[in-house]
């Protein structure tokens, strides 16, 4: 629960501040639980850096750790912080009709706490940095720590995860969105989230599918059932994360009231309100699990594995290759920008032509000449004309070098992959979610099917099922990046939720930033402007 107040004071704040807001808006629908404490605040001052390098003096109210649910199976990780400005540079600030920043701190499909977090930007998993404060969930969830050191990227072992939640860099830099969105006048929501890892006394896991979209669901909805307590502007609710916290982002915008998360948001005590999004913002989206095997392949599988330094198993990747063009066939996407239908046999094309070559002349035009001269004379595969950079496909996956993961990359023949914990039920682990996966099982499975509940597990992390079903509860506006070096999953992954938004009519935004890895936002500055554009706000100081 949120702290610094009782109960008593709770309530008579809370029918404080509703009255005063409604005149203008609607007031608050929750009670109880899940009444927000709108005196619960700490005032806090910091500063914080903008992306353009500037300042600024930000002092901010903080509630922390607020339980989100009535019926919480683990409050330090169903709570969300929440961050408002009251005064930057010195000028008071009014940010209640500001959009509201949702940024989720998940990464590896992990736990996720802001318990522990002394002020804006503090969420995350342990040990990870700029993922938020020291110590946060170690004693809940041990091996965060210990898994998000192995960073190594040599294959898919459980619990290996390549990033962090919010760890996001800028050649070096950590970057926090949260920290940037508070400094822009903007409300920030951090929600903690139940992960993959976390097993009860019982040894029953707890956090795995669908847990993690559950708890940022009833998150979202929190925050709707309070609209005009907490301050912030509800129905402009945009979504940020990095990785499995990009996938969850995008499933949140893409899957916005779907029904099919109804029982489970019951079962919690979730607030009884709207959970769709405004706008979603994600990095790296590390989704659309059951067919990333093959779209894995199809991208890197000609390349060597770091680990091995040998290209994997080419009967298994050449499999899984046919499954993704199969796949792709089946979503029927067209291109960006009048592409026409995209296939396993284009797919090259399109990326090279819509992001690839974009990205590299993006690049390079804002080096130096000689700087540019130095990298071209260090990259001949690229020709440089007309202050356009060009190349073929081949040439860009021997640039890339070496895959990081083995074959399957995600359902892992020996369950090793995090994601076959992801998929895990009750007292097991790791469980399989791809036929293919599955029948070539090196543990001693001996089941013919995969288990009875898995299509339905993976429609609940799939934003690509939302996405074809045309759900009228998405988001409309889609931030989506990614780096062209970043081999944890295909480069089509987050090419089709582009392309998957775009063919609904939706407002898409999806760049790559060359040469970056796993977790890299470049860009930072330019998606809190963004926010503001296409929630068309202008700020309110007072
Ligand atoms: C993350 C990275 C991965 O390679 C993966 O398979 C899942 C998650 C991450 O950084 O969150």
């Amino acid at each position: 629960m949120g702290i610094g107040a009782t109960a008593g004071v709770a309530a008579v704040g809370g029918i404080a501040l509703s009255a005063q807001a409604a005149g203008s808006k609607s007031t608050s629908k929750a009670s109880g639980a899940l009444a927000f404490d709108p005196d619960g605040y700490t005032k806090l001052t910091t500063t914080i850096t903008d992306a353009a390098g500037t300042e600024h003096d930000v002092t901010y109210h903080f509630w922390k750790a607020v339980t989100y649910v009535a019926n919480p199976v683990d409050e330090a990780y169903q709570s969300l912080n929440v961050s408002v400005p009251v005064e930057i540079d010195g000028t008071a600030v009014d940010a209640s009709g500001a959009p509201i920043l949702f940024a989720n701190a998940v990464g590896g499909y992990m736990p996720s706490s802001v318990a522990d977090a002394t002020g804006v930007g503090g969420g995350g998993m342990t040990g990870i940095p700029g993922g938020g404060a020291p110590g946060a969930s170690a004693s809940a969830a041990p091996s965060a720590s210990a898994s998000a050191s192995a960073s190594s990227g040599t294959g898919t072992g459980t619990g290996e995860v390549q990033s962090g939640g919010n760890a996001m860099v800028n050649g070096g830099e950590m970057v926090s969105l949260p920290k940037l969105a508070l400094a822009a006048g903007y409300v920030v929501v951090e929600p903690g989230a139940r992960g993959r890892t976390l097993k009860d006394s019982d040894g029953e896991y707890y956090g795995v599918a669908p847990a993690a979209i559950v708890d940022l669901k009833a998150a979202v909805r929190y925050v709707r059932a309070n609209k005009g307590v907490i301050p912030g502007d509800t129905d402009r609710i945009v979504s940020s994360g990095v990785s499995a916290g990009g996938a969850l982002s995008s499933l949140l915008g893409a899957s916005g009231d779907s029904r099919i998360y109804d029982t489970y948001l019951k079962e919690l005590g979730a607030a009884d309100a709207s959970d769709a999004i405004f706008a979603t913002g994600a990095w790296c989206p590390i989704t659309d699990l059951e067919h990333a095997d093959g779209a894995y392949e199809w991208n890197w599988g000609s390349n060597v594995t770091a680990s091995t330094g040998k290209v994997v198993d080419q009967t298994v990747s050449k499999a899984l290759q046919s499954q993704f063009a199969e796949y792709q066939a089946a979503l029927k996407l067209r291109g960006l920008d009048g592409f026409g239908p995209l296939n396993a046999r284009n797919y090259d094309e399109y990326l090279v032509k819509q992001y690839l070559e974009p990205s590299a002349t993006t690049y390079l035009a804002a080096l130096s000449a000689s700087d540019r001269a130095t990298y071209l004379a260090a990259n001949t595969f690229i020709t440089w004309a007309g202050g356009k950079a060009t190349f073929s496909w081949a040439d860009f996956l021997t640039h890339v070098g070496a895959r990081k993961k083995t074959t399957p990359a995600f359902d892992a023949f020996d369950l090793s992959a995090g994601e076959n914990n992801e998929f895990g039920k009750g007292t097991t682990v790791s469980r399989h979610f791809t036929a293919y996966s599955l029948k070539s099982d090196t543990t001693g499975l001996t089941a013919r099917r995969l288990d009875s509940d898995i299509p339905e597990m993976l429609r609940l992390m799939n934003p690509m099922y939302h996405l074809g079903k045309e759900n009228p509860g998405r988001s409309r506006h889609w931030w989506i990046r990614l780096g062209t070096k970043d081999s944890d999953t295909s480069l089509t992954v987050s090419a089709n939720i582009a392309a998957a938004a775009d063919n609904l009519g939706d407002d898409v935004n999806h760049l790559y930033y060359w040469d970056e890895g796993h977790g890299s936002n470049t860009d930072p500055g330019d998606f809190i402007k963004w926010i503001a554009k296409v929630s068309g706000y202008k700020g309110k100081r007072k």
